[in-house]
């Protein structure tokens, strides 16, 4: 199967599609959340990269040197044809040309030059956000090691945002956008109740679920986003911070409802997008999934099934005793 797209303008294939597990939330009792409950118990908190965007212009490079290695990045862009489609429903070429041309984007302080890499000859300097050897290591990497997209430029478009990923870090999907329009639905449906109630997401990766709930909840939302992997926690805490929501979103890093003890049966509602891939398939997924994307996050045992059952075992008593 081959997904597509992210946003109208990026485009990643996969796969693998989240099934998105959705709990029901239960009408709200407006318990005062403990602020007090430890948000992660390593001392040593990994520190996310910037992404490529984000950095500072501080490399130069003439347009004739950048289009250079725009030439020889479409060259072996192009020698891929289906060879990657045809093996494991990889990206192929015209894919990759649309990849080449967001790191050209993201690369360049201005953007607005792209149309003048089409000149030969042009000595004109550019402002980059990364030296032209890291350019040509990238690429590389894109095409013989196969290293997603997403983990080349730093980050990912979801929904409306921007978000950054990092290598240890799973890519959030399109698919999984979907859940926050679940969320939406359900507050909706009951009269806005719910807004005010504490949400759960666990395992949340770079922490798109829990912003997209946040931003849907408002102001006067509370979300625990709960990752076992310190560096999603790290990644969604610094995601949630550019987006301004530090307040409403709180990480905590640690295993399911482990760190949860202070909001048992206090939950309005719980999300999660937990790993779902039975163990053997893992072997055989898209080499940009199998081989760069955090086993933490693919892995669900030998059926696929175990943290499904055991998150659907254990919400029952997190949430609040009510309706739902
Ligand atoms: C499929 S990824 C989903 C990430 C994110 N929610 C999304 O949809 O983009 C599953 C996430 O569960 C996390 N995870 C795996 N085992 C966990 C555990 N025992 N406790 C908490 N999180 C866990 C992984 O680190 C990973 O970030």
């Amino acid at each position: 199967m081959r997904v597509s797209l992210t946003r109208a303008c990026r485009f990643y294939t996969s796969p693998i599609t989240p099934k998105p597990s959705f709990f029901s939330p239960r009408a709200i009792l407006n318990q005062p959340f403990s602020s007090s409950s430890s948000s992660s118990s390593h001392s040593s908190t990994p520190k996310p990269k910037t992404p490529l965007f984000l950095k500072p212009p501080k490399y130069s490079a003439t347009l004739s040197d950048l289009k250079k290695w725009h030439n020889w990045a479409k060259a072996l862009a192009s020698s891929v044809r289906s060879t990657f489609a045809d093996s494991d429903n990889g990206p192929d070429s015209s894919i990759l040309f649309r990849e080449l041309n967001w790191l050209v984007e993201d690369s360049l302080e201005d953007p607005s030059l792209i149309p003048q890499l089409g000149f030969q000859n042009n000595s004109q300097s550019v402002r980059l956000r990364i030296g032209l050897d890291e350019l040509y290591g990238l690429w590389k990497q894109r095409i013989e090691k196969r290293k997603p997209f997403q983990y080349l430029v730093g980050c990912e478009h979801w929904r409306d945002l921007v978000l950054s990923v990092e290598e240890g870090v799973f890519i959030p999907r399109p698919e999984t956008e979907l859940m926050v329009d679940l969320v939406s639905d359900v507050l909706v449906r009951d009269n806005d109740g719910l807004r005010d109630g504490f949400w759960v997401d666990l395992g949340t990766g770079s922490g798109a679920i829990a912003i997209g709930i946040a931003r849907v909840l408002g102001s006067k939302g509370s979300i625990i986003a709960v990752d076992l992997n310190p560096l999603a926690a790290a990644v969604a805490a610094f995601n949630a911070q550019r987006y301004g929501l530090q307040d409403i979103i709180e990480i905590r890093q640690g295993s399911w409802f482990g760190k949860l003890k202070d909001v048992e049966g206090k939950l309005s509602g719980v999300v999660s997008n937990p790993p779902y891939i039975p163990s053997d398939d893992i072997s055989g997924l898209q080499v940009e999934v199998g081989k760069h994307e955090p086993r933490l996050a693919l892995d669900g045992g030998v059926d696929g099934l175990d943290y499904l059952l055991h998150l659907c075992n254990g919400t029952a008593s997190m949430l609040k005793p009510d309706k739902w």
